[in-house]
């Protein structure tokens, strides 16, 4: 292992492979838990659920929530809820969620709201919670098709980042991950960008990489916890990227489309958003594109899915005052934040992913 073993600060404690798995223990060993519940979707119940359990010597009571984006919703809560109610949960309970930022985002605010806020704990499973979800206690669920609508921001007791898990990961998924860090690599460090540039799956190094922008989004969102200013840099490519994701989640016709494939598309055109109103030269917003092109599969969109997309746009939850404020880029590692855009601006950024 060729990084810090973990990384805390006033907000949150992060801890990494097996100082993480000692930090458990030690958890467990010294909190007087009345009950520790382990939140698992059907699929890390099925790959991760072992791992944890080979690590702890305690009992655990595992409940189980379908996996995927459409069951963040209140009603997978009210049905934990309903299950720890009946398992008999009290306010000394403790809920450790393992699994991507569906898990982690959901569990959270169950943990949160359930008796008024229980303990908490993420493991998360997937590249993209590793490097995104698992740091700056976001936690919450979608409102028919706005994402994240209810919520509130609630950091774990810890987080334990180990990324054996990513071995059954599905590659896709990985790389929906991916594009968070290149992401971190272009809102705050041009030459970290570079080095992920050329796309590798490659777990067994991966570490010093998530360990690298869990620095960058930890240091971000610890100067601004409640994104009233600096921390709205971390949605570069979301604005446009949520609008994506949520038309193809709500278009069943179409197979679904990664939270990470969709905010790669949104770094394309919001860097185009940053040629025209930010000074992002030509330069870099083609080599954004080249990048991201060279990674993730271009997807073909209509007029009618651009008009749904423009339209989801208006409902988008940072709009203020009826104007769509976006995130852009002054150069690569230089973000400028608060940024309003003419439609037309958007059409022709649109244009230029499509082109
Ligand atoms: N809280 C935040 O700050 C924050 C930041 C970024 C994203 N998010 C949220 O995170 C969610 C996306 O997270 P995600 O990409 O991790 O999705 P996810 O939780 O749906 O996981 C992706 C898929 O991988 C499976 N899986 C998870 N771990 C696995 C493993 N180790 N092996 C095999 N399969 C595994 C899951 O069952 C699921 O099918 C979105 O809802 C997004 O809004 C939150
Ligand atoms: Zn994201």
């Amino acid at each position: 292992m060729f990084y810090p073993t973990s990384l805390l600060t006033e907000m949150s404690r992060i801890f990494f492979e097996e100082t993480g798995w000692e930090e458990l223990a030690d958890s467990l060993n010294k909190s007087d838990y009345s009950n520790v519940f382990v939140l698992t979707d059907k699929n890390t119940n099925r790959f991760c659920l072992p791992i944890l359990e080979a690590k702890v010597n305690q009992s655990l009571t595992v409940l189980v929530m379908e996996a995927g984006e459409k069951h963040k919703h209140l009603h997978t809560c009210s049905q934990l809820w309903r299950e720890l109610s009946e398992l008999g949960a009290d306010r000394n309970a403790l809920l450790i969620n393992l699994g991507g930022g569906v898990v982690t985002d959901l569990g959270g605010f169950v943990a949160c709201a359930y008796k008024r806020g229980i303990d908490f704990i993420n493991i998360p499973t997937t590249l993209l919670s590793m490097v995104d979800a698992s740091v700056g206690g976001k936690t919450g669920v979608d409102l028919d098709q706005l994402k994240n609508q209810i919520g509130i921001i609630q950091e774990p007791s810890f987080v334990l980042v180990d990324p054996v898990f990513l071995k059954t990961l599905p590659e896709n998924e990985f790389r929906s991950g991916y594009a968070e860090m290149l992401k971190h690599g272009l809102i705050q460090d041009r030459d970290y960008f570079e080095r992920l540039s050329i796309y590798r799956y490659d777990i067994e190094h991966i570490g010093k990489s998530i360990y690298h922008s869990i620095c960058i989004k930890s240091n971000v969102v610890a100067q601004d916890p409640t994104e009233k200013n600096l921390r709205k840099i971390l949605n570069f490519g979301h604005t446009l990227g949520h609008a994506i994701e949520s038309y193809f989640l709500d278009h069943m016709n179409y197979d679904r489309l990664l939270h990470g494939e969709a905010i790669a598309i949104g770094m394309i055109m919001e860097s185009e958003l940053s040629h025209k109103h930010s000074g992002l030269s030509s330069d870099d917003r083609n080599r954004i594109k080249e990048v991201f092109e060279s990674i993730y599969p271009k997807i073909q969109l209509q007029a009618d899915d651009i008009s749904y997309i423009k339209e989801l746009l208006r409902h988008d939850k940072k709009n203020r005052s009826g104007k769509i404020r976006f995130a852009l880029l002054e150069s690569i590692g230089k973000p400028v934040i608060d940024q309003v855009v003419s439609d037309e601006a958007i059409d022709d950024a649109i244009a230029y992913y499509l082109s």
